[in-house]
């Protein structure tokens, strides 16, 4: 590895599995101060234990305002500041706009939509005040195009787009800058549910197996993605490399979107 982010300090929310892990792990191997951020403390300790000293864990559920709070500002306690925060945390569900009750709308909002503006919102102070940053959020292709079967999900992810482009035009003149990252399918315990609830018998869809083939052949590269994937794009995003990109929602999707 090449120390593109020596010096940084970062928190990476959803950090105990797939994406979030994997990430975590790349932002260490960087030369970055980790913050492993998760609802599944116990996870987020392993991620900690897999990275070593320069990983801090904190069990947080991103949708209680006092406990972003508290995430963000164990990030300056141990590390002195926060130059990073990839709010990833999300949670995966199957469900048409008829199908869905409220209940179900409201938590998808809450954990997938209304966490990364919490992130944002109290991590920004910090940002603003050190001269810069940069928030990562976690969207989807499914906040950008049409894919069936995921309406709330779909409505959380590009009102992530949303809030992304807010923040980036309201927070570059302090130096803040704000992406967000749109994966397509990446093989992950979130996604393994929402192929399992598609063909259970009650919802008459194809078997999981099918679904795996015939996702991978949307896509022009003719394969799912990988957590490495998402874990560069999130690094070279959280490097400055990338200082002169804010505001975008960057596909991530083997050629999904294009096709
Ligand atoms: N895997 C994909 O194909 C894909 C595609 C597009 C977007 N995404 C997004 O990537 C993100 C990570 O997903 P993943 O695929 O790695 O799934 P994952 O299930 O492996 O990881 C999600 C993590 O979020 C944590 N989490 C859930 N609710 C939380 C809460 N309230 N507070 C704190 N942590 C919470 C979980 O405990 C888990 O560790 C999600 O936002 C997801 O929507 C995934």
């Amino acid at each position: 590895m090449t120390q593109r982010l020596a010096g940084k300090s970062a928190v990476v929310t959803g950090a105990a599995s797939g994406i979030g892990r994997a990430t975590a792990q790349a932002f260490a191997a960087e030369g970055a101060r980790v913050l492993c951020a998760d609802i599944d403390g116990n996870g987020a300790e392993e991620t900690a234990r897999l990275i070593g000293p320069t990983a801090r864990a904190f069990r947080v559920d991103v949708t209680q305002p006092d406990e972003v709070c508290a995430m963000v500002e164990a990030c300056v306690a141990a590390f002195v500041k926060i130059d990073v925060l990839f709010a990833n945390a999300g949670i995966g569900e199957a469900g048409t706009a008829a199908e869905l009750t409220l209940e179900r709308w409201n938590r998808m909002l809450a954990i997938n939509l209304t966490s990364v503006w919490l992130c944002a919102k109290y991590a920004l102070p910090h940002m603003v005040r050190q001269g810069g940053g940069s928030l990562i959020h976690q969207s989807s292709t499914a906040g950008l195009v049409g894919v069936g079967g995921i309406a709330h999900y779909a409505a959380a992810k590009a009102g992530v787009i949303g809030l992304t482009r807010q923040i980036a035009v309201d927070y570059g003149p302090q130096g803040v800058r704000c992406n967000a990252i749109c994966p397509s399918t990446i093989p992950t315990p979130l996604v393994t549910k929402v192929w399992q609830e598609r063909s259970a018998p009650q919802a008459g869809g194809p078997s999981t197996a099918e679904q795996i083939a015939a996702a991978a052949l949307r896509h022009p590269m003719r394969r799912l993605g990988r957590v490495d994937d998402a874990a560069n794009l999130a690094v070279f995003l959280a490097s400055d490399e990338s200082t002169w990109i804010t505001g975008q929602a960057l596909a991530l999707d083997g050629g999904f979107t294009i096709a």
